[in-house]
């Protein structure tokens, strides 16, 4: 922990005695303490805002944990149009989102040439916004095309920086490796890019949340998104239990003092396992909260896991409860870009 704290490079085997020590609540409050003064030191208190559209929850890959996995034939399927995108844009920007997340399922109808189009149309109309993309695993010249189009972020979560953990939660078509070559070459880009992983899926372990945390230091990323895991009742992992919202707090925390400029989000899973979720993200360490920009008849089709919230306070509509409940511990919503300090 001392090591951490001083900034020194770590070893697996050191990352293991401090994923060890997280039920002690020195440990944690030590950490916890850490990740906030650096937190205010590069971000003050200011939380940055995403806004998400979720345009397709088609996909072609069926990894074991999620709800729009391919072979869920209950999943009632969308996509969103151009027009339909380009609407929840501009209600964000009126909303006051300078950051854009275009999140989908890998999804063929959208070619590179219609992702392209969609890319260049939202930064002509909103050239100080940032564009984000979270389309998943692409080739390089895909993620060149995109770049040259005017997209600004990627995020893609590796998941499990474990082999063979990888392989507990995605079929054999899918390999950790290539998932590694596309952060890398997403970084060779310049992209921002965002890693991450779930916390609490199944066959984790201290040494594979080892494993992810010296991947990160090996990365470092821009962003990294956590979240617990959560079951989706149509999917391999129905009766697994959840991740728990302490241990992603703990986490946040370490992820904050390993990358101290990191974009870190208090993410929808948090959100939805604890209705403070957010908030005690935030004060674990997260600045960035990515509320719903989607259409309302889709929202609730973009299914990852059970009991996603998508309405009330989490939606994008409600602005002002997001104001008051950020102000409430301390922080401040605000209507800019948001990139990372370098
Ligand atoms: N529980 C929590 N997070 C999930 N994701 C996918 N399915 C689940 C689930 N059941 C996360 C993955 C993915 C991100 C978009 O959502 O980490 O990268
Ligand atoms: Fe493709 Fe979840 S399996 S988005």
């Amino acid at each position: 922990v001392d090591k951490l704290i001083q900034r020194q490079k770590l070893t697996k085997e050191e990352f293991i005695e401090i994923l060890k020590q997280q039920d002690d609540p020195d440990i944690r409050e030590l950490l916890k303490e850490e990740a906030i003064r650096l937190r205010k030191h590069y971000y003050g208190t200011k939380v940055f805002t995403r806004g998400l559209i979720e345009f397709t929850n088609h996909c072609k890959n069926d990894c074991y944990y999620c709800g729009i996995r391919r072979s869920n034939k209950n999943a009632k399927r969308f996509r969103l149009s151009q027009e339909d995108i380009l609407a929840c844009c501009e209600n964000g920007y009126e909303l006051g989102f300078r950051t854009f997340v275009l999140q989908g399922g890998e999804d063929v109808w959208y070619t590179d040439a219609k992702l392209v189009e969609i890319i260049r149309r939202i930064k002509t109309l909103y050239p100080e916004c940032a564009v984000t993309l979270s389309v998943g695993e692409k080739s390089y010249e895909s993620y060149k095309a995109y770049k040259e189009a005017g997209a600004d972020r990627y995020l893609l979560r590796h998941e499990t920086a474990d082999e063979q953990h990888y392989g507990v939660l995605h079929p054999a078509e899918m390999s950790l490796a290539n998932r590694k070559q596309c952060l890398y070459d997403l970084k060779k880009l310049g992209y921002q890019v965002g890693a991450g992983f779930m916390v609490g899926s199944p066959g984790q372990s201290v040494e594979t949340l080892a494993e992810d945390l010296l991947f990160l230091q090996e990365l470092q990323p821009q962003m990294v998104g956590i979240g617990p895991f959560i079951p989706h009742h149509d999917t391999c992992f129905a009766e697994k239990s959840a991740g728990s919202v302490e241990k992603t707090l703990f986490l946040l925390s370490v992820i904050r003092i390993l990358l101290p400029t990191v974009l870190l989000p208090a993410t929808t899973a948090l959100g939805t396992m604890d209705p403070q979720g957010r908030e005690k993200g935030l004060l674990a360490g997260a600045n960035v909260v990515m509320p719903n920009l989607s259409p309302l008849k889709t929202r609730k089709q973009y299914d990852l896991y059970d009991n996603k919230i998508c309405t009330g306070e989490e939606a994008a509509e409600c602005r002002e409860c997001l104001d008051k409940r950020i102000e409430s511990v301390g922080y401040q919503l605000v209507n800019e870009r948001g990139d990372a300090v370098l």
